[in-house]
């Protein structure tokens, strides 16, 4: 199976890709709105086609991206019935089974955290996902969203500590940068609930928590109630000057072509040396070189009023150029993917010694 443990520093939210590598069908468990460029990047780079986004429950604390995934690659919603949200594809209820090519993860009602949290196990009962349930040396907090902290003994006890001691246990938040742990190790030494901790132990240790309540509560959890549909949806903040595509690495690239078809109206900047820019590869006519190793230098000359697109061998000294120009408040621009090795494969016009 294909998996990529992907982290949202601002929520310290864990998103999990799972993947068949044979039918290329993936699934995102807990995906986080903002980081929807770079989790569609890394689908399309891994050649994956997400057929589900499955969230462990109504967050508080990060809005999801299931809305978004939805729209733009057409996954369908997952979430538990618990919530009765209209927006939601397929109303998980205790042991329904998801699959995705020749893999699969079952549904687990854990309620605690909240009344609908779910936790997703693999087939093989090897990896288990869970959510604000069972966390790494912790339990989620129980104390508001219809949390319940005799429902979290149980849902910990009885359902995740029923599971093989060598599931590995992928928690949907870490605030210490763990990133793992296993049953069996949760089991031992889970300060909460672990070893010989009694329910009275549990409850007593949950009740004295004393946590601020989440900075987003009142926008992650209204927004969360629509699987994170924006309010307003003609707000959409993607560049609009050009069709581009932001990379896995987070660069935004353009295809040569498009460039080929738009040089009257952006700026093509070249950051190879002039030996390169007069070399056997070429140069495109209206280019304007500034070698990369100037470029910081000689950012006057980088107008401001048209969009930039930038341009080197193979597009990697570009990508660079791209974050120094980007770090200088130059907003529109893009990487030409590929650079003139593609341009020239491409027959694009041109100019040779
Ligand atoms: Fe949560």
């Amino acid at each position: 199976m294909i998996f990529r443990q992907l982290y949202d520093a601002q929520s310290s939210t864990y998103t999990y890709l799972l993947g068949c590598p044979e039918s290329r069908e993936a699934i995102l468990i807990d995906p986080v709105y903002e980081q929807f460029n770079r989790d569609a990047a890394l689908l399309r780079e891994l050649g994956l086609r997400v057929r589900y986004t499955l969230d462990t429950h109504v967050h508080a604390d990060h809005v999801t991206a299931a809305w978004k995934l939805k729209q733009n690659l057409g996954a369908d919603i997952a979430l538990s019935a618990r919530y009765a949200i209209p927006e939601v594809d397929i109303a998980l209820g205790d042991g329904d089974v998801l699959s995705f090519g020749n893999h699969s993860v079952t549904a687990l009602h854990t309620p605690g955290h909240t009344v609908g949290c779910m936790c997703f196990v693999t087939r093989d009962r090897d990896r288990v996902f869970t959510g604000d349930a069972l966390l790494i040396r912790a339990a989620g907090r129980t104390d508001f969203q219809g949390g319940d902290v005799h429902s979290m003994w149980r849902s910990i006890r009885e359902v995740l500590f029923a599971l093989p001691d060598t599931c590995l246990v992928y928690p949907g938040h870490d605030y210490n940068g763990r990133t793992v742990s296993t049953i069996g190790e949760e089991k031992r030494f889970n300060p909460r609930i672990g070893g010989d901790a009694r329910e009275e132990d549990f409850v007593g240790y949950m009740n004295n928590l004393g946590l601020p309540h989440p900075r987003l509560l009142d926008i992650a959890v209204p927004a969360n109630l629509h699987c994170g549909k924006p309010a307003f949806d003609a707000a959409a903040p993607e560049p609009a000057w050009a069709p581009i595509v932001t990379s896995f690495a987070g660069v935004p690239e353009l295809e040569p072509d498009w460039i080929a078809r738009h040089l009257d109206d952006v700026m093509l900047l070249d950051v190879r040396t002039p030996a390169e820019f007069n070399g056997d590869l070429g140069h495109v006519d209206s280019a304007t070189l500034i070698p990369l190793d100037e470029l910081r230098d000689r950012l006057e000359e980088v107008p401001r009023d048209k969009p930039v697109t930038v341009i080197c061998q193979s597009g990697k000294r570009s990508a660079m150029a791209v974050q120094i120009l980007q770090k200088a408040g130059v907003e529109r621009v893009a990487n030409s993917s590929g650079g003139m090795l593609q341009w020239v494969r491409l027959g694009l016009p041109h100019r040779t010694r």
